[in-house]
């Protein structure tokens, strides 16, 4: 064989293998896509409806016009819960667009066609225009995020000034004890993860991004059944938030609507 066919032997090796390798991470985003559809059909189905009510609730949301976003929705089973209790329209935000057909078909069903959308996007990176969500909301994947500072800096970027954020993992407080237990049991003992060090790392990225106006939620932190609710951050960004000032330009702030 001479030295040109050996080459284009070994290009054609190396496509074949990334071609199989792309079509490997496209089986398993599909398969983690069923798996968790799988999961808020099953064992995680309470937790939504609670979820939302308590979501409305605590930012008020009832009655607001605008846009929401659930960042790495998944199913989009929250999403239904706050169409079902809010005006706003909710864009399904997520890495995986294997979970948009199950999601879309789920609000057609449920009547709110016309107020989701689906979009793929990497938290680390939104494609979404600045100040342009009233609210946004995430449950169960900001642990993916990667870099988190990155994230929770686009989140801020993307909200409206005056928008706040709900993020975290876990259940929502109005969930009966007993029945968060009986939840957490179906999955084991539950999620391994340090509550209160994530407290923490939450804290410092707040620190390091300048935002003051933030909370963190620990539902029945220290229950005595041990039961995880999990954490939750909120914060809102200032309502006389400026790109120029967020950009390090100050004296050349212009107010955004
Ligand atoms: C455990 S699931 C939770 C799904 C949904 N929030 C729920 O509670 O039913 C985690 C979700 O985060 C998404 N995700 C992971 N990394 C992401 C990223 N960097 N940006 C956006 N979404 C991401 C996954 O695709 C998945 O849908």
């Amino acid at each position: 064989m001479d030295n040109r066919s050996h080459q284009r032997r070994v290009a054609l090796c190396i496509l074949l293998l990334s071609l199989c390798g792309a079509a490997g991470a496209e089986r398993s985003r599909q398969e983690a896509a069923q798996r968790m559809i799988a999961a808020a059909e099953g064992g995680l189905a309470p937790v939504y409806a609670p979820l939302a009510e308590q979501l409305v609730r605590t930012l008020d949301l009832a009655d607001m016009n605008g846009i929401g976003i659930d960042l790495g929705s998944g199913p989009g089973t929250l999403i239904v819960e706050l169409c079902r209790r809010s005006k706003l329209h909710w864009v399904n935000a997520d890495i995986n667009p294997h979970f948009f057909p199950y999601f879309l078909a789920r609000a057609e069903t449920a009547g709110f066609s016309g107020r989701v959308s689906a979009i793929r996007a990497d938290a680390q990176r939104l494609p979404f225009r600045d100040h342009y969500a009233d609210v946004i909301v995430s449950r169960g994947s900001f642990q993916f995020w990667g870099d988190h500072e990155k994230a929770f800096a686009e989140v801020y970027r993307v909200l409206k000034p005056g928008g706040t954020a709900y993020i975290g993992r876990g259940l929502p407080a109005s969930m009966p004890l007993e029945e968060a237990r009986t939840l957490r049991r179906r999955h084991g003992s539950g999620p391994k993860y340090d509550v209160a060090e994530t407290e923490q790392r939450l804290r410092r990225i707040m620190a390091t991004l300048g935002i003051t106006d933030y909370t963190i939620h620990r539902p029945h932190a220290g229950n005595p059944q041990a039961v995880n609710y999990g954490i939750w951050l909120q914060f809102t960004k200032s309502a006389t938030e400026t790109h120029a000032k967020r950009c390090g330009f100050p004296g050349n702030e212009k107010k955004v609507e």
